[in-house]
């Protein structure tokens, strides 16, 4: 895998051409001090506007809590501007390893605390920050990324609908149910319709339009053969494979093999949550192991500024 391919998936390369076929998102440049925050170890939030605001005034008081008005003030306009709620990213990768430790479970975020939280706490942004090119050669490795925050406009995706496509030489080569955890009675009957649907929207949208000829696509169907698409991956193994392995894969792209479709057929086909290794932050083995204490009082604290953060925030709505 060379270095442009992996560029070549990152969210601001295919944004642009295909705006009218995905969600509605806006990227954030981040600075190098924001990028170095989120690096750092241990998890503590910035300081609100007007947590800095009073510490101009005690200046006596110390913190080494760091703070981003700017870029607070920004992502705040973009929330606003994105319907009160949104999906964050990387360049690459969104921290869904990370969305056990939020309320709800889950990656929708009204706050600039929340999404902080959630970058803060995920293996897969630090995966972004510290290894994007790792299976390029040698050469390859280094380099600056300009890094960005990317935000979706918030929307409900039923897991059902989603499909992982992948493709060779410009040709849908396979399919895949995207959720391998669950069984969707209503995906089996669909197959033949979802796999026309899928192969001539990505020849009429995708195919010559993306940057690359091997490529891995997510769409969700939202419809009757209308589709979003999600995300951009690489065609390697950086990517997972889903219901099908690499090898299977190389294969099929080698041998110019027809479209295979694959969901999970019954109930006894599930499989086990790929994510299992990935839930718990390293922040928080360390902690199981008593590693580091501190650790733990700063989540903690962290965590009484949030309620803080949400008590004054409906106060402030009544
Ligand atoms: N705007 C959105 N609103 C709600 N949910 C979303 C939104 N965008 C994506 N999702 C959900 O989050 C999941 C992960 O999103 P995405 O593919 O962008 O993350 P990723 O880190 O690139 O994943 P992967 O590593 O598998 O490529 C999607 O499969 C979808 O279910
Ligand atoms: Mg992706």
């Amino acid at each position: 895998m060379n270095r442009q391919h992996v560029l070549n998936c990152s969210f601001s390369s295919w944004y642009s051409n295909f705006v009218e076929r995905t969600i509605e998102s806006e990227v954030i440049k981040l600075p190098q001090s924001f990028v170095n925050y989120l690096l750092e170890d241990g998890i503590y939030l910035p300081l609100s506007k007007a947590e800095l605001a009073e510490q101009n005034i005690h200046r006596e008081l110390s913190s080494k809590r760091p703070s981003f008005p700017d870029l607070q003030a920004k992502v705040e306009k973009v929330i606003n501007q994105l319907g009160g709620a949104v999906f964050p990213k990387l360049n690459w990768s969104a921290p869904r390893d990370a969305s056990w430790i939020v309320c709800g479970n889950s990656l929708k975020c009204n706050t600039f605390n929340d999404i902080i939280l959630l970058l803060k706490s995920s293996n897969f942004i630090s995966h972004d920050l510290t290894k994007p090119f790792e299976l390029c050669n040698e050469a390859e490795q280094g380099g600056q990324v300009q890094y960005e925050l990317v935000l979706r406009r918030w929307i409900e995706i039923p897991p059902s609908m989603e499909f992982r496509v992948f493709v060779a030489n410009q040709d849908v080569i396979a399919i895949s149910q995207r959720d391998c955890q669950s069984f969707f009675p209503c995906v089996p009957p669909l197959e033949d319709d979802i796999t026309f649907e899928i192969i001539n929207f990505h020849d009429r949208y995708i195919a010559g339009t993306f940057k690359e000829r091997h490529y891995a696509v997510d769409v969700f169907r939202k419809d009757k053969a209308e589709f979003l698409i999600l995300d951009f991956n690489p065609f390697n193994e950086v990517t997972d494979s889903l219901l099908f392995t690499w090898n299977e894969l190389y294969r099929m792209r080698d041998n110019d093999e027809e479209c295979q479709f694959r969901c999970i057929r019954e109930e006894a086909g599930v499989q086990p949550s790929p994510y299992l290794a990935y839930s718990m932050p390293s922040d928080f083995l360390d902690l199981s192991t008593g590693a580091d204490a501190n650790k733990l009082v700063d989540f903690l604290k962290m965590e009484v500024q949030r309620q803080d953060d949400c008590c004054s925030s409906d106060d402030d709505a009544r």
